[in-house]
């Protein structure tokens, strides 16, 4: 018997279809992939070993596996799959390494950041509704993460306080909310482990172009993972995630010392969801 369909067939008593289409599958391409690629001993012992510095960097507040499908354009691919239909006009992003779970309730008008985090601010505000009716979404929950001037995600750093530029808003009756947030910056993901020696190879710059998450829920819903980016950011297309595209583009304007944006999050019809947060309470 061929060898492929050997393997195959030792994995055949799975009782979920589901898991059994899933493990064939895997079975099927890996096993392709050897045989096109044939890799030496060495380079198979390498593979083994970078997979153990990978586990060795991943712990409760980092996830090297996400980070390597992140970088891969495997996360943005599952994504697209799950989430993309013609016509709506907001995009939907992966997650990220970085949404933390709880982040606190913050009120109308509210800044996401302590008064003496340094840049620029930016009022957000916009209008939660339901993309096939147009009828605004009240109570819906608007969960945003993003990075310090820095570079550095509050978890990352011990100078931020807790929860720092992270927070979640509700839409009010009319759908609205309004919120600031901090004029979003570029940063590079971390590059001290596997991942970044893949990058460094392939002479990948580790950039994210600057960018706000957010997370858009209610119920009867389908939950709205998107981030926004920098209208005219010269960066978005060398994004080292392949998440920026022109459905994720908000129109920072500037108004004094600081910028406001204007964005609106329609919802479609379905099963309300949250994503798994990467970084624990
Ligand atoms: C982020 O935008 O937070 C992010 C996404 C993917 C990899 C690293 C960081
Ligand atoms: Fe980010």
């Amino acid at each position: 018997m061929e060898f492929t369909q050997r393997v195959l067939n030792a994995y055949a008593q799975i009782d979920d279809r589901r898991l059994r289409a899933i493990v064939a599958g895997l079975i099927k391409h890996l096993l392709a992939y050897v045989n096109e690629i044939r890799p030496t001993d060495q380079e198979f012992e390498f593979a083994w070993d970078y997979m153990g510095r990978m586990a060795a960097k991943t712990g409760p507040e980092r996830n090297e596996f996400l980070l390597l499908a992140d970088v891969l354009g495997v996360s943005q691919l599952v994504e697209s799959l799950n989430h993309d239909e013609p016509g709506t006009p907001v995009g939907f992003a992966l997650v990220g390494p970085f949404l933390r779970a709880n982040a606190p309730f913050r009120g109308r008008g509210a800044a996401d950041m302590s008064d003496d985090t340094p840049g620029a601010r930016v009022r957000i505000t916009g209008k939660v509704y339901d993309f096939h009716t147009k009828a605004p979404i009240e109570g819906a929950i608007l969960d945003t993460w993003q990075a310090a001037s820095n570079g550095l995600y509050e978890n990352q750093d011990e100078n931020q306080p807790d929860y720092n530029l992270r927070g979640r808003y509700k839409s009010d009756r009319d759908g609205t909310f309004d919120l600031v947030a901090l004029m979003p910056t570029a940063y590079p993901v971390p590059t001290d482990g596997p991942v970044g020696e893949l990058l460094r190879a392939a002479k990948r710059p580790p950039n994210r172009p600057a960018h706000i998450h957010f997370i858009v829920a209610a119920p009867g819903y389908e939950t709205l993972v998107t981030q926004v980016f920098v209208k005219g950011d010269k960066d978005i297309e060398a994004d080292v995630v392949f998440t920026g595209d022109e459905k994720m583009l908000g129109d920072f304007k500037r108004d004094g010392d600081r910028f406001s944006l204007i964005y609106d999050f329609p919802l479609r019809r379905g099963v309300s969801t949250m994503p798994k947060a990467p970084i624990p309470a």
